[in-house]
């Protein structure tokens, strides 16, 4: 079976900035796949372009098998796609009940209106109107707008910027109950916590780019970075007296450098009790996903802005 979203090579420029410089990436039918990056990374961009909202500048896309730029096939794939959009215009004078039950009529085979309201706890709400919602409640009312079609592929625009911690483990559940039911989802994020907590694969996107792809755990190899043990050498003792290689730092620790922790500490440890001592202050550090996601989108915050060669004036 062929991936739901094939995106190759996409470009999009707005005037002279370029919003997304070459952007490549798959999402396999049934995973819960993020695009993590900043403010101005070019995520919105490109998932309105996978969604047939915006046209781009070049590269090839598939969703579901059809191109979201063809209008021939614009019907069908949108009866088959939910969305979530970053920024969504509702009808303030209806109700959330009348809401979703009058998009559920864009649908050929809607999920029951009651049901979804249940989905994203809004039961109990569904005779208040649309404009008297809290922040987080008229989100959720996103969300049942874009689960209410059944769709098999789910687009997820920072679904849950804006929610308090409990809303946002809330949102998490949902949004990991759709997938476990089938829904292949494409969400967009800034919070790494959500990247986390959430993907089955991660793409960060740093100056319209991909600049790293992998499940949270192994992104930006992490998984396999080297471990860095540091420790107070005992009175009396010296580095050359050490079991492995070890360098002195300012502070009077010293640091070694390790690809297999496990052993090393055992190494250490080892040599430390056999003396009868121990090793005081003893740390072991890896880089975290938020050391990565900074190191791999650095270069936004020298950059702001990404303009092309203006022409002259
Ligand atoms: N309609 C537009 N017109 C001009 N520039 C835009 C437009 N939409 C987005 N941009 C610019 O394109 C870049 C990427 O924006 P966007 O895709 O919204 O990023 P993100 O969703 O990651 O915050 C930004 O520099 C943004 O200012
Ligand atoms: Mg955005």
């Amino acid at each position: 079976m062929s991936s739901a979203v094939v995106v190759e090579d996409l470009h999009k420029t707005y005037g002279t900035v370029r919003a997304v410089g070459g952007v490549s990436f798959t999402v396999e039918h049934g995973e819960i796949f993020a695009l993590l990056g900043r403010n101005g990374a070019g995520k919105t961009t490109t998932v309105e372009i996978l969604e047939g909202f915006r046209t781009r500048d070049g590269g090839h896309v598939d969703v579901l098998g059809l191109d979201p730029g063809d209008r021939s096939t614009a019907r069908i794939l949108r009866g088959r796609i939910g969305l979530v959009l970053q920024d969504i215009a509702v009808e303030p004078y209806l109700t959330v009940r009348e809401t979703i039950a009058r998009n559920a009529g864009y649908y050929p085979a809607p999920r029951d209106v009651d049901e979804v309201i249940g989905l994203v706890d809004l039961a109990g709400q569904e005779k208040k109107k649309v404009r008297t919602l809290s922040g987080g409640q008229k989100r959720r009312l996103d969300l049942a707008l874009g689960m209410i079609g059944n769709p098999s592929l789910l687009f997820l625009d920072e679904p849950t910027t804006g929610f308090d911690p409990n809303a946002r483990r809330g949102a998490w559940q949902l949004v990991r109950n759709l997938r476990d039911a089938g829904t292949t989802i494409l969400l967009t994020t800034h919070y790494m916590e959500e990247a986390q907590e959430l993907a089955d694969r991660v793409a960060v996107i740093s100056d319209g780019q991909i600049v790293a792809e992998g499940t949270p755990t192994t992104l930006g190899g992490r998984d396999t970075a080297r471990a860095r043990i540091r420790f107070a050498l005992p009175p009396g003792s010296t580095v050359a007296d050490l079991p492995v290689v070890a360098e002195p730092d300012e502070d009077g620790l010293v640091t070694v450098d390790s690809a297999e922790p496990t052993g090393t500490l055992h190494q250490l440890t080892d040599w430390a009790l056999r003396r009868g001592t121990v090793l005081a202050g003893l740390t072991v550090d890896r880089p975290s996903l938020e050391d990565v996601y900074l190191r791999l989108t650095a270069q936004d915050r020298s950059a702001p802005e990404r303009t092309l060669e203006r022409s002259a004036p």
